[in-house]
């Protein structure tokens, strides 16, 4: 393995080169950055030069898309190559027990507490290249800047990748997060991926160490707070004409997985009347999740991602039809309600056709608030670079709202193209992620005063 991981040699020097050579081009907000401390012009547009790369084979599980799902040779590619590009940037880098990637810059005194700037390096199937990857590259860069001008705070700064935030793997999500916040339990382990392999069983083939899951939790004492860029997966900064803002709190989620259970019977001789057929009552459940979110409040949303009919043929009745649903909203309150709705909805619809559903609940998330401080300082930062510090609530789920169990945290959303996520379409220009890289720079500094004080 070479200094730049798995990169062909030259490759990543060229593609450095032919980024300085479109500095030129740029124009308007990015020249605001352009006589900030940096690493040769290229901080923040190195981070989105590098989630690209990493947005193929060998850091994708399939040709012709992005998909890096937990415990794959995607991500273990992806963590060999991001270990180089820490370690060129000054830091100390080692694995944990649950597989997370972290690179360690030293503060002015060896074991000071952290500030944690990290995201997960895991995709959705044929997901975009910057949900979640984007945060770590950012955080990669700002460490540089800092170590280009051998600046070392009071606290050591970690960038961390965690493997396991979208959860397109195993039915739950957030593994890694979880561990290092010291709440993951071990039933986590157990989850098995379509193929019957648990996560432990997969951990183990990675490196990793499900039995000494506990030595990867840290101690509050040890963290100081914990940063996550993200962009933002909504369309809201862009129609504002923003391209940051500083997100107040996460949505409350639950997942739950369906089972519509009927009879199995040959297509062409069973007639209509006399079928168990669990395809159509899983239809009506879907229209039924899909009534009841819209006419909620808070933000309410239900989504199904994953439908499957069993065994799975043009000539079978299903014997079973099996969804998952994701609902969401701004309090846990009104996401529990719904689910209440929603369960009591699909038993009738079951009942009524001589049907048995299950439903099994595979994941709760409560409502997570930013820390109040911490969205103060962020916003002095955005305002340092003459961005309207706009604030926005987030619905999709971040490792963040895990981290906050253990530490005070923050986020800074980054705008995106259309407010386009989790599809290839995903876009952010290499001028916002510019601007993210210094209001995380400036964010820092307000952090250092803060502790100095
Ligand atoms: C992750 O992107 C999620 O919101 O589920
Ligand atoms: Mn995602
Ligand atoms: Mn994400």
């Amino acid at each position: 393995m070479t200094a730049r991981g798995r990169l062909p040699a030259g490759a990543f020097e060229s593609l450095l080169l032919s980024l300085v050579s479109r500095r030129s081009e740029r124009t308007g907000v990015e020249s605001k950055v352009a006589d900030a401390v940096d690493i040769g012009g290229l901080l923040g547009i190195r981070a989105k030069a590098r989630c690209d790369l990493l947005g193929a084979p060998p850091y994708s599980e399939a040709e012709g898309q992005l998909t890096r799902r937990f415990l794959t040779s995607a991500h273990e590619a992806a963590l060999e190559t991001l270990s180089s590009w820490m370690a060129d940037a000054g830091m100390s880098v080692r694995r944990d027990a649950a597989a997370n990637l972290i690179g360690r810059y030293e503060g002015e005194r060896p074991g000071a507490k952290a500030l944690i700037i990290g995201s997960h390096i895991d995709s959705v199937r044929n997901g975009g290249r910057y949900d979640g990857p984007l945060g770590i590259m950012l955080g990669v860069d700002v460490v540089e800047a800092l170590r280009a001008t051998g600046r070392r705070l009071p606290f050591a700064i970690e960038v961390v990748a965690f493997g396991d935030e979208e959860g397109s793997r195993f039915p739950a999500s957030m593994s890694c997060s979880r561990a290092i916040a010291g709440t993951l339990d071990a039933m986590a382990l157990e989850m098995k991926d379509a193929e019957g392999v648990s996560v432990a069983q997969a951990l183990t083939a990675f490196g990793g160490d499900p039995a000494g899951i506990a030595s990867a939790a840290r101690k509050p004492e040890d963290v100081l707070a914990f940063l996550e860029a993200h962009i933002e997966q909504g369309p809201v900064l862009e129609a504002e004409g923003l391209a940051l803002g500083v997100v107040t709190a996460i949505a409350a989620q639950k997942r739950l997985m369906v089972r519509i259970i009927g009879t199995a019977g040959h297509a062409g001789t069973t007639p209509m009347n006399l079928r168990k057929d669990p395809g159509p009552a899983a239809a009506e459940c879907m229209l039924a999740l899909e009534r009841i979110c819209r006419a909620g409040t808070d933000g309410l949303v239900g989504t199904v991602g994953r439908m499957t009919a069993l065994p799975g043929a043009f000539n079978v009745i299903p014997g079973a039809v099996e969804f998952s649903m994701d609902i969401r909203a701004e309090t846990s309150a009104t996401r529990d309600e719904a689910v209440i709705t929603v369960s009591a909805e699909i038993h009738a619809i079951a009942a009524k056709r001589g049907l048995k559903a299950e439903i099994q609940l595979m994941q709760a998330l409560a409502e997570s608030p930013c820390d109040p401080s911490l969205m103060g300082l962020l916003e002095e930062a955005l305002t340092d670079l003459s961005l309207s510090p706009r604030r926005l609530p987030s619905g999709a789920g971040h490792d963040a709202m895990v981290m906050a169990d253990l530490c005070p945290v923050a986020m800074l959303f980054i705008r995106c193209e259309g407010g386009i996520s989790h599809n290839p379409a995903e876009a952010v220009t290499e001028a916002d992620c510019a601007l993210a890289a210094q209001a995380m720079l400036h964010f820092i500094d307000k952090l250092e005063r803060r502790e100095r004080a």
